[in-house]
């Protein structure tokens, strides 16, 4: 490719790659988790993850995009040449591809909750109101698929501005307003949190770890966690690092993604619960933490509905940093394969993730029940298309750990890691046999959840999978 795009900066790639992990997975989906899953032992289970699984292939993705330079289904084909590896590598593009079409289609919606939410909090209309009004409120909400398809389609238009303008014009410009601006919110939500919520039992409530709090459903809810929040295994990271400098270093990079996210997620968790705490209310209430309880808690205290609509927006600005990361790797493809302008690709990606989205809005109202999602698949088609990207996001990202670990050569492999040699062990152990068996175990136990006729579906694909893995091997043990 020539002169392909790189970011403005050397650190363009970490704001980049921050923006994409923070995201309704920390200020929504870690608190509420936590909060069902018993608190310190989740929390634990979770770091570890994050440790041991999610910075390794984290590493592996970026580096799969920075020596290709591609999107990743293009990226992937080139390096399936240049390594004379099996095509059926190109898995991992296609792969995030998929996810990335499936995940923006919900996210999108979930995000439009907090558009609403906001201007509920700031026109004050939930100053006081008791906690029969709220929750009546977000009932009213999910009752009202006109509602949710108007947010809906406000916030994934705005995030195809973002992308559409390019990635220097757009999501670098973006992202330069957004992310500051979210760090400065985050920081008044805690002060307001500690002067009116109950911080101390917050942080008990966080920091204590009782691993026999903790089920199996929980420890696979935290490794998926983990990989949902650090945005892997759907391309986003692997096309972001495309862009990256060849300068930036891969791994001070890839652990300050990681910590910063873990930060942002702890922070808001402990920011929530003080104030779910302080209001005398329950943690474990599932997806609703946010829309119902909060709300609850905000009603209650002094400028809540300030607040309030300022947390809300800390929610929209953070989701939609991560769904321009969800648009870019397929949008990029569009581009590269069929040379199409930026604007036609967005487009078109966008408004099929959209379409897709209504699915979602009618999961919560007319298509609650008995569609043909329920006769087949036992579930909403929201939580069918939810159940495929938790089995998307472990299958690609066990791939590229296989990939990055196998068949990227010892020689290129140092040197994106800077030639720290006994690191260079560390990662390679980690990505070739840990990564894989961890995220194999989750795959495994995700795979009850599914019906039986799945089974040999899934089956095929990883058969296939583990055909091109061992001709890999066989290829790259004869290489240096
Ligand atoms: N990491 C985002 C979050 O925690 O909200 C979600 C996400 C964004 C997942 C982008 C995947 C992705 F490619």
């Amino acid at each position: 490719m020539s002169g392909h795009n790189v970011w403005t900066h050397k650190g363009t790639f970490l704001l980049a790659a921050v923006g994409s992990a923070v995201g309704l997975g920390n200020l929504w989906r870690f608190p509420y988790l936590t909060g069902e899953n018993g608190g310190g032992a989740f929390i634990l289970v979770y770091a570890l993850t994050i440790f041991a699984v999610g910075i390794p292939i984290l590493i592996a993705e970026i580096m799969l995009g920075r020596t290709s330079r591609q999107s990743p289904i293009m990226g992937m084909r080139h390096l399936t040449k240049t390594h004379q590896t099996s095509r059926a590598w190109e898995t991992i593009g296609w792969l995030g591809a998929a996810s990335a079409f499936l995940i923006l289609s919900f996210y999108s919606v979930v995000a439009g909750w907090s558009l609403h939410y906001t201007w509920q909090m700031l026109s004050g209309s939930l100053a006081g109101a008791d906690a029969e009004t709220i929750n009546a409120g977000f009932s009213h909400l999910l009752a009202s698929p006109g509602l949710m398809t108007l947010y809906h389609t406000l916030f994934i238009a705005l995030s195809a501005l973002i992308v559409g303008l390019g990635i220097h014009k757009g999501i670098e410009a973006g992202l330069r307003i957004i992310m500051p601006a979210l760090f400065v919110i985050l920081l008044v939500v805690l002060g307001y949190s500690v002067v009116n919520g109950d911080i101390g039992a917050a942080a008990r409530f966080l920091f204590t770890f009782n691993i026999a709090d903790l089920s199996l459903e929980g420890w696979l809810q935290a490794m998926g966690q983990s990989f949902f929040t650090l945005s892997l295994g759907m391309g986003a990271i692997m096309a972001y690092g495309a862009y990256m400098s060849s300068d930036a270093s891969l791994t001070r990079t890839a652990l300050s993604v990681a910590f910063v996210d873990t930060a942002v997620a702890l922070v808001a968790g402990l920011a929530i619960f003080a104030l779910v705490f302080g209001a005398g209310l329950e943690t474990g209430q599932g997806p609703g933490l946010m829309f119902v309880t909060l709300p609850m808690a905000f009603a209650e205290m002094p400028f809540g509905a300030l607040v309030g609509g300022v947390f809300f927006i800390l929610v929209l600005g953070a989701a939609l940093s991560s769904s321009i990361s969800l648009i870019e790797p397929v949008a990029a493809f569009l581009v590269e394969r069929f040379d199409l302008t930026r604007p036609q690709a967005v487009t078109i990606m966008v408004i099929a993730s959209w379409t897709l989205g209504l699915l979602t809005v009618v999961s919560f109202n007319v298509w609650a029940e008995g569609t043909i999602f329920h006769a087949l698949f036992g579930r909403s088609a929201f939580e069918f298309i939810e159940l495929l990207t938790n089995i998307f996001m472990p299958l690609g990202g066990l791939l590229i750990a296989l990939f990055a670990g196998w068949a990227l050569t010892q020689s290129e492999v140092a040197k994106e890691l800077g030639g720290h040699d006994t690191w260079f062990r560390v990662w390679r152990f980690l990505v070739r046999f840990i990564a894989p068996a961890a995220v194999a175990f989750v795959f495994l136990r995700t795979l009850p959840q599914v019906e039986g006729y799945w089974i040999p579906a899934i089956g095929a694909v990883v058969i296939v999978g583990a055909f091109a893995a061992g001709r890999t091997f066989m290829a790259n043990s004869a290489r240096p």
